[in-house]
């Protein structure tokens, strides 16, 4: 009996060397293991939820959304699960091969001191952004802004010359103030407590889950859910990309959509979005257009395979164009763990193109880029 369970305990022990070696290897060779903690160059947890990847200059910059400290529940958002954790601010990290992450800092920090400011960090500071405006110069990173409790609906925006900043802040406002949409009705117009746009009309739409996008003319675009989260707005910038060029559509409208990632291929305009459940995973859905202002034809749930039906027990942030290669995209997810937001996880996966030219991301224990096309991408 002795001598079987030392078998048993060299043999376990062997097996625990091998796969600790094969990881290892692995991960040596850059291979992303969707859910896993995935460590930066100091051996940390990546703090960068609900963010957005910058390519710029050879170098890809990670922004996200800062959680720091215990999670709790506050009492204004106890009806629906809301739950919190103290905003830390914007971090960045950078990476050349998307896999291995250099902690750069904070990029924009929460204030610690004053609770009345935007960025107190008993506020919302969420899905941070950031684009480079090729003829300002300048790195400018939108995010949502918001009060505790969510009422607010905020979109703030800040500035740096660096792309790993610091930032400065420029405010927060409601966008689109006493602009009609493009594709507006006449009973759009009318006034009534239902009618959210109408109400909002005057003092700026609400702004929550959001994200930018670039189009190849330079001109750059603000998805943000509005309208108490029924319905998102596409909205074009202004040439500086610090406002709204008052300019702006409505669209997947009445379908709560939020966590939007916009991207585009061969010519046309691809969105992933997620449905409205607050921390809790529903499922995905994809859309495409050819206009970006609309009309946006929904293609279904882009997710394959076991779990699909609840995204990978994730939510989209941003899809990633492989930098160099056209036809290559990695789809980010947020795994969020509701009762501990900062340990909230990462699902990065492949997405590719059915037959029917519809996105499709199926599940994958680990992957990897090959070498080849990350020395493309640099
Ligand atoms: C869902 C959103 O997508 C997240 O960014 C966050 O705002 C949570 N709701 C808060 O519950």
């Amino acid at each position: 009996m002795k001598k079987l369970c030392s078998q048993i305990f060299s043999g376990a022990a062997a097996l625990i060397l091998f796969s600790a070696a094969a990881t290892q290897a692995a991960d040596a060779t850059h291979d992303f293991v969707p859910g896993e903690i995935w460590r930066d160059a100091d051996g940390k947890p990546i703090n960068a939820h609900g963010g957005g990847v910058l390519f710029h200059d050879g170098v890809y910059y990670w922004y996200g959304e800062l959680k720091e400290g215990q999670t709790f529940l506050p009492k204004v958002n106890k009806k629906w699960g809301g739950t919190r954790v103290i905003s830390g601010g914007v971090s960045c990290y950078s990476s050349t091969n998307l896999c291995n992450w250099k902690k750069e800092g904070v990029a924009l920090a929460s204030n610690p001191k004053d609770p009345d400011d935007d960025l107190a960090c008993e506020n919302v500071i969420e899905r941070p952004k950031v684009i480079f405006n090729a003829r300002t110069k300048k790195f400018v990173m939108w995010f949502h802004q918001d009060s505790p409790d969510y009422a607010a609906a905020r979109a703030g925006v800040a500035v740096s010359d660096s792309p790993a900043g610091p930032f400065k802040y420029l405010g927060s406002f409601r966008p689109n103030k006493k602009v009609w949409p493009l594709n507006v009705t006449p009973a759009d117009k009318k006034p009534g407590e239902k009618n959210i746009l109408a109400r909002d009309f005057a003092g700026g739409q609400m702004a929550r889950d959001m994200t930018l996008f670039v189009d190849d003319d330079g001109k750059a675009y603000q998805f943000y859910a509005s309208e108490n989260n029924a319905t998102m707005h596409v909205s074009q910038l202004t040439d500086d990309y610090l406002r709204p060029a008052g300019k702006f559509a409505r669209i997947f409208i009445g379908r709560s959509s939020e966590a939007p990632a916009i991207f585009k291929r061969n010519g046309k305009y691809y969105a992933v979005a997620s449905g409205c459940s607050g921390w809790d995973p529903n499922t995905a859905r994809s859309a495409v257009a050819t206009n970006i202002f609309g009309p946006w034809t929904e293609l279904g749930n882009p997710c394959h395979g076991a779990d699909a039906e609840k995204t990978f027990f994730a939510q989209s942030n941003y899809v990633l164009p492989v930098a160099g290669r056209p036809d290559e995209f990695i789809a980010m997810f947020d795994r969020w763990n509701k009762w501990d937001l900062r340990d909230s996880r990462y699902v990065w996966l492949p997405l590719k193109f059915d037959a029917e030219d519809k996105p499709a991301i199926a599940w994958q224990e680990r992957w990897a880029l090959p070498e080849k096309k990350l020395a493309q991408s640099k």
